[in-house]
């Protein structure tokens, strides 16, 4: 099944990807192009990303400025 239509990436590449440390969309797609199209399959590549490294921290103190 495609991730990505745009560059005909499947899963199984995304995956790939993410398992060689790709840890950012930006990193998925300089590994195999998957998102730098019409930017439709980012949700799902997040979603691959956060099941693979867990949910981006929150953080609830204020930066300093
Ligand atoms: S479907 Fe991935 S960039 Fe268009």
């Amino acid at each position: 099944m495609y991730v990505c239509i745009c560059h005909r990436v499947s899963e199984k590449e995304v995956r790939g990807c993410i398992e060689a440390g790709a840890r950012s969309e930006e990193e998925v797609e300089d590994a195999c192009e998957a998102g730098g199209g019409c930017g439709t399959c980012l949700d799902r590549i997040t979603d691959m990303l956060e099941a693979h490294y867990g949910p981006p921290v929150m953080s609830s103190e204020a930066s300093p400025i």
